[in-house]
């Protein structure tokens, strides 16, 4: 009987492998491979020819609206109830509203905001997140320019892209409810979350690492600063929650860990690539737009926008990046709208909310380790403190 199944196992072993050569879809999909790092260091982004494609074409940015014809008189006198953007001319203002109602709102239309009966009326909770949304996009365009966004900038588009709630969103996730019985405390983990990317690493970094704005500045760092260890250094688990943001961003951005890091050397900054510092600032800047802008708009959004913890839904890197790294395949969106790069509030009824130092101390100590000398890092490169070593 075994030499029996043994035969029969080796001829359908070869009638498949016969098959495998005579059939298609054997072939390698052609592949586009990019370098970015420095020479040698094997630092490149190895994608299908059509993965490429297809990411391409879903991130395009929409045509911008024709422009507004000048005119004198400012929304705010225009107006009843015009509390963010008064500066603008009464016609650059009604464009804006179009290019919102796209933006956002393209099935619903102005009613998604709006009481047609009254328009200046806020009853609708959308009109006063929105208004929100105004300030929050402002103050990205303004205060995150030089560190994150650059020229290109963002517009409603980047998140929204013609849905009211953007795609990619979060809450914080209180687990499976296990408070007895079986592996109560699994430190968060085995449970195959989308934020890690599907992996098994704690399903909870996001509200650690981006939930909001006081987060120490040196909780991701885990590697050891010294040779030998000079106090107790950080547990196993943190690196494994440092591992499971690492995924989260390198999905966002449609990216492997090399885009960043040199992994012989992961977390030495003279060895990383300059979008290590892009997404270092990144960090703080949705660290920064979840606690002074989406926290805040606890108590206007309605109880079935909240999540399980009656926490508001929040940004992380995907909700405007969408898997590629740069939004929109980089297009300069903000360009066509001026009164979204800067607060447009009449300075008596009190200005936007203090603009952030880029969110806690800036690093300003040099690289623990001295950088080599080929390549040179961007001027702009934090330089990170090594952790406190925990007492
Ligand atoms: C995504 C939400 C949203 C959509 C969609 C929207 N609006 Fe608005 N609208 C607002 C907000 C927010 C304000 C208040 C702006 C401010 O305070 O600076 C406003 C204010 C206005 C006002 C001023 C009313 C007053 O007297 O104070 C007018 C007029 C207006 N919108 C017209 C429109 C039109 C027309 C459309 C459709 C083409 C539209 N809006 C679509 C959010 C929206
Ligand atoms: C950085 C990303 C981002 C940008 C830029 C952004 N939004 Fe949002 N918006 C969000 C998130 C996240 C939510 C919460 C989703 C939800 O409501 O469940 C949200 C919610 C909203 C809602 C409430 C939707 C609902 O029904 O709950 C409106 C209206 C809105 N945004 C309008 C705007 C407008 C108008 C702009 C541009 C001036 C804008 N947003 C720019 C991320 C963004
Ligand atoms: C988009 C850029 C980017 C990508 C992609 C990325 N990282 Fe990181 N990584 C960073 C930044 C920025 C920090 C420092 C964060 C801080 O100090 O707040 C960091 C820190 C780390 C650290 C801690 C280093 C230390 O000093 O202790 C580890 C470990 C790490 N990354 C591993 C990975 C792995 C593994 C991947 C791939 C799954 C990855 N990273 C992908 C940007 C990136
Ligand atoms: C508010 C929207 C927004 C959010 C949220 C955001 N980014 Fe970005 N990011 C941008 C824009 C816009 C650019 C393009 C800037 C440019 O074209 O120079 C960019 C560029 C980058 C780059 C440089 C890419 C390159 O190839 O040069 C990196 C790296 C990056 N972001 C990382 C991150 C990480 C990591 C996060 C989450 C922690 C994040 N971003 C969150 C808007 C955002």
């Amino acid at each position: 009987m075994k030499t029996l199944l043994s035969v029969a196992g080796a001829v359908v072993a070869l009638f498949l492998t016969l098959a495998m050569f005579g059939t298609a879809g054997w072939d390698r999909p052609p592949l586009v491979t990019s370098q970015n790092g420095y020479r040698g260091t094997a630092m490149a982004q190895v994608e299908t020819r059509a993965d490429a494609r297809e990411v391409k074409a879903a991130n395009q940015a929409p045509e911008p609206a024709a422009p507004a014809e000048p005119g004198d008189d400012l929304a705010g006198k225009t107006y009843e109830n015009v509390k963010v953007l008064q500066n603008l001319t009464t016609n650059e203002f009604n464009r804006l509203m179009v290019s919102m109602t796209e933006w956002v709102s393209p099935e619903q239309g102005c009613t998604y905001c709006h009481n047609t009966e009254n328009m200046a009326d806020d009853s609708l909770y959308q009109k006063r997140v929105a208004r929100r949304m105004l300030q929050m996009t402002q103050h990205i365009n303004a205060t995150w320019k030089e560190k994150h966004v650059h020229e290109a900038g963002v517009t409603c588009y980047t998140c929204h892209r013609g849905q009211p709630v953007p795609a990619n969103i979060w809450f914080t996730d209180p687990g499976p409810q296990a408070r007895s019985g079986f592996i109560p405390r699994n430190n968060g983990q085995n449970l195959a979350k989308e934020s890690v990317g599907l992996s098994s690493l704690p399903y909870d970094t996001l509200t650690e690492f981006l939930g909001q704005k006081a987060i120490d500045n040196n909780v991701i760092r885990v590697n050891a600063t010294t040779a030998l260890p000079e106090g107790k250094g950080k547990p196993i688990q943190d690196a494994e929650k440092t591992y499971g943001l690492m995924m989260h961003m390198s999905q966002g951005l449609g990216v492997n860990c090399t885009y960043c890091h040199n992994t012989r050397a992961i977390s030495n900054w003279g060895e990383s690539t300059p979008q290590r510092v892009s997404a270092w600032h990144g960090i703080r800047m949705v660290r920064d737009l979840n606690g002074d802008y989406m926290e805040p708009l606890q108590s206007t959004f309605p109880r079935n926008r909240l999540g399980a913890l009656g926490d508001v839904p929040k940004i992380n890197c995907t909700t405007c990046h969408n898997g590629v790294n740069k939004p929109l395949n980089g297009a300069h969106v903000v360009e066509a709208y001026p009164s979204l790069t800067k607060s447009t509030e009449i300075a008596a009824t009190g200005p936007a909310p203090a603009a952030p130092d880029g969110g806690g101390a800036a690093p300003t100590a040099v690289p623990a380790t001295p950088a080599p000398a080929t390549p040179a890092p961007a001027p702009a490169a934090p330089a990170p403190q090594p952790p406190a070593p925990k007492p």
